[in-house]
């Protein structure tokens, strides 16, 4: 018999799902995008592992592959929020430490224990000069932080041997790869000792020189320890021992009020379950062949089985949720669990915050127009005319995604163009989209002016036709801002129906009559707004996706 040591795999373990996982990691590792043969370097994969691996992820809507790159999408953090709605933190708690941010004008972040480092599961973050912050996802050792303390004060013999043995292994804290390497010891006993003590912990700046933290703990109603609030400074600002002073009574304030939140919670509601899975995954077998490896799908749709209400699954329970055989989810739930991402007791599974490694810091800090491109691009390619995003921005609308066809057209649009937004298609689909008083607010404000000779500038004619807008769903514009241009826009909502942005698609007038714009492209359009809406649904379930 060879020997095993405690970091070989168990024997029932999915060697598919563990390179598809080693293919995520490095991914996320290199802040999102590797060429290929850059990952075969970065995996120790084949290179023909590596391009049925990103294939199949590729098929997942996990990883976009982009000539010979590939690159995160949005839709990987499907796995950090089934982590996330399970934790039910950042659901619960978020809005009081957005409103503790507000309140100090300083970053807030809630924090959780992962082995003998902290992981964040909420920003609230102050952009300045002068300031790092850190991403959800990101992983730090503890004895650097303010949150460590707090957490360690309930370490076990085991953990703390734990914790030695990974300080003498890794000295300069490389396993860390968000944190610059350690420079400094400040005994960590010590800290955890009067973080026992006074129930608060401080970080003088020993993540980063110039940062500063005042940490306390949020307590469930069970006594147990469940999150860590910071309050995140600067040394520009405060000194660590001023930021207690002026941060201290309101951060209490704040964690009595989250932990009044948990105690007064309603019971969680399970979501709905990710149906028809397997059959999915049988479906893309078909189409890909050889190149869809159905076991590092399956592997992967194991750890969507969670979520909220569903923190604690039993195999049959994921079995279920999935709609795979259960010898399938049993094999799946030993590799995860044996990688860290689900740990098992007395016969159920749950996540844990090493989930959040897959893809989640470097796609948290995705933007809608990043969200939009690929999705422009196919469009683009598809209807041989040009696809843009674009926002509202006071009375104009600015172009914030742009992917043009080599056609010349006469208007000259980049990122950054702004248009009156009643002369054009997509502000009148974004006007349509606000509240009626906002938006009779803003065309009698607006000075309308005629561009051409067909711009509708009646504000009565451009009310109704706004009406219309909203009933159909798309405005199309008719030489309106410029002779011979002619498009067509749909809204871009977000989760909660608001609309946010919109894309459209804009010709020649002699590519297309009106009636083919709305009979060939419409549905097109209609599908690419479709695609570019559920990605930022799940971009932005636990982060704000910046829309600017
Ligand atoms: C942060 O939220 O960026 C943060 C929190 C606590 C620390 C360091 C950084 O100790």
């Amino acid at each position: 018999m060879p020997s095993t040591s405690p970091t070989d795999p168990p024997p029932e373990a999915v060697a598919p799902l563990m390179r598809g996982i080693a293919v995520l990691r490095a991914l996320t590792d290199a802040a999102g995008t590797l060429s290929l043969s850059e990952l075969e370097r970065a995996t120790g994969l084949a290179r023909a592992t590596v391009d049925r691996v990103t294939a199949t992820l590729a098929r997942m809507g996990y990883v976009r592959l982009d000539g010979r790159d590939a690159a995160l999408a949005p839709r990987l953090m499907e796995l950090g929020n089934a982590y996330l709605a399970a934790i039910r933190l950042p659901g619960l708690l978020g809005a009081r430490a957005d409103a503790l941010a507000d309140e100090l004008d300083e970053s807030v972040s809630m924090a959780v224990a992962d082995r003998d480092g902290i992981r964040f599961v909420h920003q609230a973050t102050r952009r300045r000069a002068m300031s790092l912050s850190f991403r959800i996802g990101d992983l730090l050792p503890a004895e650097r932080t303010g949150p460590g303390p707090l957490f360690a004060a309930d370490w076990t013999e085991t953990e703390w041997a734990r914790w030695h043995e990974r300080r003498a292994a890794d000295p300069e804290d490389r396993g860390f790869p968000a944190v610059p390497p350690r420079t400094r010891e400040v005994p960590f006993e010590a800290r955890v000792e009067e973080a026992r003590e006074r129930g608060w912990a401080l970080d003088d700046q020993l993540i980063e020189p110039g940062l500063v933290a005042v940490t306390a703990p949020v307590r469930a109603p069970d006594g147990r320890l469940v999150c860590a609030v910071s309050v995140v400074s600067h040394t520009s600002r405060h000194s660590a021992s001023s930021l207690r002073e002026a941060a201290l009574p309101r951060l209490r304030a704040a964690v009595a009020a989250m932990e009044r939140e948990l105690r007064e919670a309603a019971p969680p509601r399970p979501g709905p379950r990710s149906a028809a899975l397997a059959a999915w995954t049988g479906a893309s077998k078909q189409e890909l062949g050889r190149d869809f490896i159905e076991s590092l799908a399956r592997g992967l749709t194991v750890l969507t089985a969670f979520g909220e209400g569903r923190d604690a699954l039993t195999l049959s329970a994921v079995a279920e949720a999935t709609g795979l055989a259960r010898a399938t989810a049993r094999r799946a739930l030993i590799t995860l669990e044996h990688l860290g991402y689900v740990t098992a007791h007395e016969r159920t599974f749950r996540l844990t915050p090493r989930v959040l490694d897959l893809g989640y810091p470097p796609l948290s800090r995705t933007t809608l127009s990043a969200i939009a491109a690929p999705h422009l691009a196919a469009l683009a390619t598809r209807v041989h005319d040009s696809a843009s995003l674009a926002v509202l921005d006071g009375d104009d609308i600015r172009y914030t995604a742009r992917v043009a066809t080599s056609r010349i057209m006469s208007v000259n649009i980049t990122v950054g163009t702004r248009f009156p937004a009643y002369a054009t298609s997509m502000g009148r689909v974004m006007l349509a989209g606000l509240e009626p008083g906002e938006r009779a607010e803003r065309l009698a404000r607006s000075e309308l002016r005629a561009l051409t000779p067909y711009t509708v500038t009646g504000p009565a004619e451009l009310a109704a036709m706004l009406d219309s807008v909203a009933r159909s769903g798309y405005a199309l514009v008719d030489e309106e801002l410029e002779e011979g241009l002619r498009s067509i826009a749909v809204p871009v909502r977000d989760r909660a129906g608001t609309v946010v942005a919109a894309v459209n698609v804009a010709m020649h007038s002699v590519r297309r009559t009106a009636e083919e714009c709305v009979g060939d492209l419409l549905p097109r359009l209609r599908a690419a707004a479709d695609r570019i809406e559920a990605d930022l649904a799940v971009a932005g379930r636990f982060t704000r996706v910046a829309t600017g």
